[in-house]
């Protein structure tokens, strides 16, 4: 364990707790983010700073990325500067970030040339369940560099499964999104319905906790939601994100995913009403402002 050497590509809202996590329990890390300034609080923690990607995948022997998208992820894995062309062939690459199958299986395709073991390793959970170390953690890729790896994953989390040698972490990650943002829009729709009907907020909000409707993530969400808390852990700009990623996939192989395809409409509608930025459970407001609800 001491042994391994790690980069750490992106620093946002969950690339420091993630990373932050792995120095406390004493894993050297090199960090580097595109916003340079958002790396202090890891370099004051011991982590030392990289000028680039490349500088930074030369000196490991795993790189782990957490950033935004399809673009950040080709961005940083490929082309003269990118980890692949700069990594030691035999590092292994683990990105964790959301992206797309597509984008996924074409640094897939590269790290092959390059000789390096590539790891798909999405999570599931939030920035709090981040900073708690208790991520869901399912990779794809090769199971040999998954062993290697997880020592890491066992400090970012507490579930942790090899799902496949390809793809399968990436469909995995989407799916999961899916039912996540689904659920949003369903709890947002029927609690406007009901405040509508003149009930309670917050007693509506524990009849539905105390019944067979309730899911752990509703539970989950039960005090965020009685508060009026949106603070934007996960935006709604982020879910629309995601939302693209499982209907450009599901129209590539045939799959009909009509729920998805009208909830993201108004993923879409929060960022025209300068939402977009807003935690993704504020849905339920939205749906407020076009049923006439003041707050
Ligand atoms: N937030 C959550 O609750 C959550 C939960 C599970 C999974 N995820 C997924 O985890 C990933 C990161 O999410 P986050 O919430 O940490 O996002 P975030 O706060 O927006 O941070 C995004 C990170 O990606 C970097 N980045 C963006 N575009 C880039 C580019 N073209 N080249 C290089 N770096 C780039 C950003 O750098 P700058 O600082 O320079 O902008 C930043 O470090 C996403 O794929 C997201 O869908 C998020």
């Amino acid at each position: 364990m001491s042994n391994l050497r790690i980069g750490w590509i992106g620093l946002g809202k969950m690339g420091i707790p993630m990373a932050k996590n792995l120095i406390e329990k004493g894993f050297s890390l090199v960090v580097y983010n595109r916003t340079k300034e958002k790396s202090a609080e890891l370099v004051e923690l011991g982590a030392k700073l990289a000028d680039s990607v490349a500088e930074l995948s030369a000196e490991v022997n795993i790189v782990i990325s957490m950033i935004s998208d399809d673009d950040a992820l080709k961005s940083t894995a490929l082309g003269d500067a990118g980890v692949l062309q700069n990594a030691k062939p035999g590092t292994i690459f683990i990105d964790m970030s959301t992206v797309s199958p597509k984008a996924s299986a074409e640094v897939a395709e590269k790290a092959d040339e390059y000789d390096i073991p590539y790891l798909r390793a999405p999570v599931s959970g939030s920035t709090v369940v981040a900073a708690a170390a208790l991520l869901t953690i399912f990779a794809s890729g090769p199971r040999k560099a998954y062993e290697t790896s997880t020592p890491l994953f066992e400090v970012m989390g507490k579930a942790l499964f090899h799902v496949g040698e390809g793809e399968e972490a990436r469909y995995l990650k989407l799916t999961l999104n899916m039912m996540v943002g689904t659920t949003a829009a369903m709890v947002g729709e029927a609690l406007v319905f009901g405040e509508k009907g003149g009930m309670d907020w917050n007693q509506m909000i524990e009849i539905i906790d105390a019944s067979v409707v309730a899911s752990p993530l509703v539970n989950y969400k039960t005090e965020a939601l009685k508060q009026r808390d949106f603070a934007p852990a996960f935006t709604a700009s982020q879910m629309g994100k995601d939302f693209d990623l499982a209907l450009d996939t599901a129209r590539q192989n045939d799959t009909p995913i009509p729920l998805t395809s009208q909830i993201r409409q108004n993923w879409s509608a929060m960022k025209a009403q300068g939402m977009g930025e807003q935690y993704f459970f504020a849905y339920v407001t939205l749906l407020e402002k076009l049923a006439g609800i003041e707050q």
